[in-house]
């Protein structure tokens, strides 16, 4: 039963989360764990969790701005009913980290979006193992997918969910913008995508 495939991470998930197939292929890429991984869209946590469980990961930046996506009235129903109406779900992320296992503190490190681009994400380029996205969707947020994949270390890989939704085809367009880039190649494309970053 796919819901059994991820028994420890899968409570953290909602109906906006990575389905087991697409955490499955992303945890193919992960293996036993990789130094530094950016879930940037990361919601609840169970993306975040799952890698950060793996025997080698050394850090997890857990991104997202924790109020939601703009303008998606389910996603807004689904954040009333994790925070009320003051819509700011951080502090679920962090009650869930404390449930799932409280040592991952620090191993973990959940960061606002805005933050992230002022402060972090200047002194990543090119540092990240994995960065994957499952965030906005929306055309007025669709500049992270370029930015971020320009934090990817050579030989790192840059990913992420609904490649193929229809529902919101410019993250197709985005995608296949940083693939065209020939530091990229291809190695998974279907709902979720991934794209190796050539070796330096
Ligand atoms: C589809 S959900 C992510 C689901 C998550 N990857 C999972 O598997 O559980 C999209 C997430 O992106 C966040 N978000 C929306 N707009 C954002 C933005 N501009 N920057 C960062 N996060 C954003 C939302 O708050 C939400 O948690």
């Amino acid at each position: 039963m796919a819901d059994a495939l991820f028994p420890k991470t899968h409570k953290y998930r909602t109906i906006h989360s990575m389905s087991d197939y697409r955490v499955g292929a992303l945890m193919d890429l992960v293996g036993e764990g990789v130094p530094l991984f950016v879930d940037y869209g990361c919601h609840l946590g169970h993306v975040s969790f799952e890698v950060a469980l793996r025997e080698r990961t050394e850090l997890v930046l857990s991104v997202d701005n924790f109020r939601g996506t703009e303008g998606d009235e389910l996603m807004a129903g689904t954040v009333r009913d994790l925070a009320g109406d003051g819509g700011d779900f951080l502090f679920r992320f962090l009650e869930n980290l404390n449930e799932m296992r409280p040592q991952l503190f620090g191993l973990i490190i959940p960061m606002r979006a805005e933050f992230f681009w002022e402060i972090a994400a200047p002194a990543l380029r090119g540092e990240v193992d994995i960065a994957c996205i499952d965030s906005s969707h929306r055309p007025e947020d669709d500049w992270e997918f370029a930015k971020l994949s320009e934090l990817v270390r050579p030989g790192g890989v840059f990913c992420g969910d609904d490649y193929t939704n229809g529902h919101s085809p410019n993250v197709a367009d985005r995608v296949d913008e940083v693939a065209a880039d020939p530091q990229y190649s291809w190695i998974h494309q279907d709902s979720f995508f991934a794209l190796r970053k050539a070796s330096a």
